[in-house]
């Protein structure tokens, strides 16, 4: 899997009067079927999450308030990514070892997953993520 694969999807928006609507149909606008949601938030200062990357898991990570940066690597390239939209994410396919970094205030991290939580999917050291890409 590359970095290639992985890319910014814009999300349908509905603007009237009253503000902005925002929807996301699994399958449809993001290319998994949802199984899991979650979001972090009240990150500390300079703090980060990630680090670590997913087997099999396809993720679609958004900014739903404030902002911050989405790193993603193959073990070959990385891209950095600033998300600072509700109406914009990345899709992220499997096997790429990502970081979160430069939280705004308030920022709040919306996550789209395609499996239930699973520990074994996780790579959580980055020498055993070379290792595995490599042996795909
Ligand atoms: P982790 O995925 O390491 O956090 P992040 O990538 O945001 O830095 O998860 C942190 C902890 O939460 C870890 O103990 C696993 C647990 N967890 C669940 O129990 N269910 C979930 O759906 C997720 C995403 C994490």
């Amino acid at each position: 899997m590359s970095i290639k694969n992985c890319y910014e999807i814009s999300l349908p928006l509905i603007n009237d009067y009253r503000g902005n609507l925002v929807y996301i149909e699994g399958s449809n606008h993001i290319p998994f079927d949802i199984k899991r949601v979650y979001y972090i938030y009240d990150i500390p200062l300079n703090f980060h999450r990630g680090e670590h990357a997913h087997r099999k898991l396809h993720q679609f990570i958004l900014a739903i308030s404030g902002s911050f940066d989405l790193t993603i690597n193959d073990g070959v390239n990385s891209n950095k990514i600033h998300l600072n939209t509700s109406s914009r994410g990345m899709y992220l396919c499997p096997m790429i070892w990502r970081s979160l970094t430069n939280f705004s205030p308030s920022a709040i991290c919306l996550v789209f997953a395609s499996e239930l939580y699973s520990e074994d999917d996780y790579i959580r050291q980055y020498q055993q993520f070379i290792l595995e890409a490599n042996a795909n």
